[in-house]
């Protein structure tokens, strides 16, 4: 049955111009142009938005006996008042892994880094260990509850790296439990990371054999995965191996997205340009020139400021310096065992109050701009409402799209609605 939203409070449909482009500078906070005033309804059919128009001229259409709130052919939802944001597009997740890793804070707090724990044999090996004893079974049910925890904040659409099993099995063994739990309430799309370590039980020239003669013709041929990822950073995957990688991916049809500078500048950020990677994450120390370069080549810049805030670091000026000088960027949760959220509005919330980032612009980061990332592989563009467009969006718990970061420890969210049927309430 079709369905009639109505006494909507602020909407933000973000679909001012082509919505498959990302939006960049003062156009992510152009209130005239991406939220519509309180007193619009919205049409839904078959999954997808029909129209977006004044209420009275939707309710006069569909819903005339509205007074007698009964309506044969219609479903009607009175949203009272409360403001409605598109679904969320989490671009960047380490979805599934077993494990848990809470000692390391102390170790962290006791003066070690990132890179001393990893070298102790803690960190992504550690987490390797645990997830390549879980079962099948067991990785779809973990990654099953980690999704249920991102729609209860509202994403919608979310992209899930492997990279915890760095072996054929494993590796192969996470994919398919990502792929089995697609499209029931999100949009999943998967990335193959077996280059995030070197495993502790073959030399550095060995895996990269097996990476690239093994596990990637097989994760192609099965189609388990989009895009591939390398952890391009001193210490991990250098220069030289991630253009390896990223151009034998290529070969296959794999696009890139990669993780780089987060601790250093290594040129990870230019590489991720030159090699056109749909994005390159972290980037929190990446360059004026690099940045550049990546906004010229379409490389989307992923911050992912629960990182920084959970290591104790400085969550750094990329993002002004975006915004400032017009560069596209996205926003993202990197879910792990070291930054436990799937939360966006609470990424946002860092970027908002800690940072300074107005809060339509941190939607637009967590909406629209990831999605011109991952729509290539997605029926229509997601994150951001228009007609024809693909019903996925969240009714808020205030009349105020601005709330919708500004709850940090509590979902923002009243109910969340994914291809039009409702996902939690
Ligand atoms: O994006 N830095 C590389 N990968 C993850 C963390 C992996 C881990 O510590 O388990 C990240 O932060
Ligand atoms: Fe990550």
């Amino acid at each position: 049955m079709d369905l009639l939203l109505y006494n909507i409070g602020e909407l933000a449909t973000l679909s001012h111009g082509d919505v498959s482009k990302p939006l960049s500078g003062t156009k992510m906070s152009e209130r005239d142009n991406l939220l519509l005033e309180p007193g619009h309804s919205i049409l839904i059919s078959e999954g997808n938005i029909i129209k977006i128009s004044p209420e009275q001229e939707l309710l006069e259409e569909f819903a005339p006996d509205l007074e007698d709130n009964k309506s044969a052919h219609i479903e009607l939802l009175d949203v009272n008042g409360k403001a409605i944001i598109p679904g969320l597009v989490d671009c960047h997740t380490h979805l599934i892994w077993s494990g848990d890793r809470s000692n390391e804070i102390r170790l962290r707090q006791n003066g070690l880094s990132y890179q001393d724990i990893s070298k102790q044999g803690g960190g992504i090996n550690r987490t390797v260990e645990a997830t390549r004893k879980a079962s099948l079974k067991e990785l779809k049910s973990i990654g099953s509850s980690n999704l249920s925890q991102s729609s209860n904040y509202g994403t919608t659409t979310i992209e899930a790296k492997s990279g915890y099993g760095l072996s054929v099995e494993s590796e192969l063994k996470i994919l398919q439990a990502t792929n089995s739990l697609g499209g029931i309430n999100q949009n999943i799309l998967s990335t193959w990371l077996g280059a995030h370590d070197f495993p502790k039980d073959k030399k550095v020239s060995e895996y990269m054999d097996e990476l690239i003669h093994e596990q990637l013709p097989l994760v192609a041929e099965k189609g388990l995965a989009k895009w591939i990822d390398v952890f391009c950073e001193p210490g991990w995957f250098d220069l030289e191996q991630t253009e390896i990688l990223v151009k034998s991916a290529n070969s296959f049809g794999l696009k890139s997205r990669l993780h780089v500078d987060e601790f250093v500048d290594s040129g990870g950020l230019s590489l991720a340009a030159e090699l056109k990677s749909s994005s390159a994450d972290h980037v929190g120390f990446s360059n004026h020139d690099s940045r550049d370069k990546a906004n010229k080549s379409g490389t989307m810049q992923v911050f992912l400021p629960g990182t920084p805030y959970v290591l104790g670091k400085d969550l750094g000026n990329g993002i002004i310096d975006c915004i400032e000088n017009n560069w596209n960027f996205s926003l993202a949760t990197d879910f792990n065992p070291n930054c436990q959220t799937l939360s966006l509005p609470f990424v946002s919330s860092l970027a908002t109050h800690r940072i300074g980032i107005d809060p339509l612009t941190a939607l637009v980061a967590c909406t629209r701009n990831p999605a011109s990332t991952l729509n290539s592989e997605i029926k229509h563009c997601v994150g951001s409402l228009y007609e024809g467009g693909p019903a996925d969006f969240n009714i808020l718990n205030s009349e105020y799209v601005d709330y919708w970061c500004q709850t940090p420890g509590v979902s923002p969210i009243s109910k969340t609605y994914y291809s039009g049927s409702i996902v939690k309430s």
